[in-house]
């Protein structure tokens, strides 16, 4: 053994110790436990936060209730309480932003998601994309919102009629974070036409190389708000992206929103609460955050 004098000395050391170490250990212990407690009590919280945009966000297609849940990570109870609040809500679309599992996590019993998601298409038409999480567990993710009568969207788009009767093309790419994303299988490029367009895309970063086409709101997620905010402000500590959470402008009069999610990784969450977003379109003023227009 090396130095057998200096682990001598440690080891009288702790033993001299023993009484400050325990205090000290059993004083983590109690700040872990503490701060996992609050934390696992923020992340089962969930707000309904309406945001209202102008009629001219999507020229023709309102008035329009779009519910938006995203990153919901394997999560049947906050699933419960977004059917739960969507039944009263009555929205006429609903869009799910992509992550309903955990990579890392098992995902064999989908009956719950399948439940869920089947209450959603009684509500209203359903439509999803994939976020990055779901392409470790692809086939059963597939699988459960085909079953539950979900419309996936990877790399493509629709022509959904509204219910004023006007056409609204609904776009959904593949994740970005991924590579699988494919704007020009489903994107037309600007000026191409003129029907509006709503843009799904999981990571709101995606947004750089979709300038040159034709699309004027995305709704996307990813971020959860970076699940730690500062109290009692509207500011998220997702240090990856300069849209961590809320409503943004983008290159003049286009539109990108990024939900904090439903759901959250690691099973906590610091003054950056879990939502469900209402989208109403058409009804009063717009709330935005200006941003730069140069990439970061
Ligand atoms: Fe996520």
């Amino acid at each position: 053994m090396k130095n057998p004098h200096l682990i001598r000395r440690a080891v009288d050391h702790v033993t001299r110790n023993r009484y400050r170490y325990v205090t000290l250990a059993f004083a983590f212990l109690l700040c872990k436990c503490g701060v996992e407690k609050v934390g696992g009590w923020e992340a089962s919280k969930l707000e309904c936060n309406t945001t209202n945009l102008p009629a001219e966000a999507l020229p023709g297609v309102g008035p329009l209730r779009i519910a938006f849940l995203t990153d919901l990570h394997n999560s049947p109870a906050q699933f419960n309480k977004v059917v739960e609040v969507l039944r009263h809500k009555k929205p006429d679309l609903i869009i799910f932003g992509g992550d309903l599992v955990n990579a890392d996590q098992r995902f064999r019993r989908t009956r719950w998601a399948v439940n869920s998601f089947r209450e959603l298409t009684g509500i209203a038409p359903t439509f999803a994309i994939l976020g990055n999480h779901d392409y470790e567990k692809l086939e059963q993710v597939e699988r459960v919102l085909s079953t539950a009568g979900v419309k996936l969207l990877r790399n493509e788009a629709i022509n959904w009629q509204t219910p004023s009767g006007t056409r609204l093309r609904i776009v959904g790419l593949g994740d970005w974070n991924e590579g699988d994303e494919a704007p020009q299988r489903c994107l037309l490029k600007n000026g191409e036409d003129t029907t509006p367009v709503l843009l799904l895309s999981h990571d709101p970063e995606s947004r750089w190389g979709l300038r040159d086409y034709d699309w004027d709101i995305m709704l996307s997620g990813h971020n959860h708000g970076g699940q730690i905010g500062i109290p009692f402000t509207d500011v998220y500590l997702s240090f990856r992206s300069s849209m961590p959470a809320g409503l943004y402008s983008f290159e003049g009069n286009r539109q990108v929103f990024v939900s904090r999610g439903v759901g959250s990784v690691m099973g906590m969450r610091f003054f950056c609460p879990p939502e469900l977003n209402i989208i109403e379109l058409g009804t009063s003023p717009v709330r935005r955050t200006e941003l730069p227009q140069s990439q970061p």
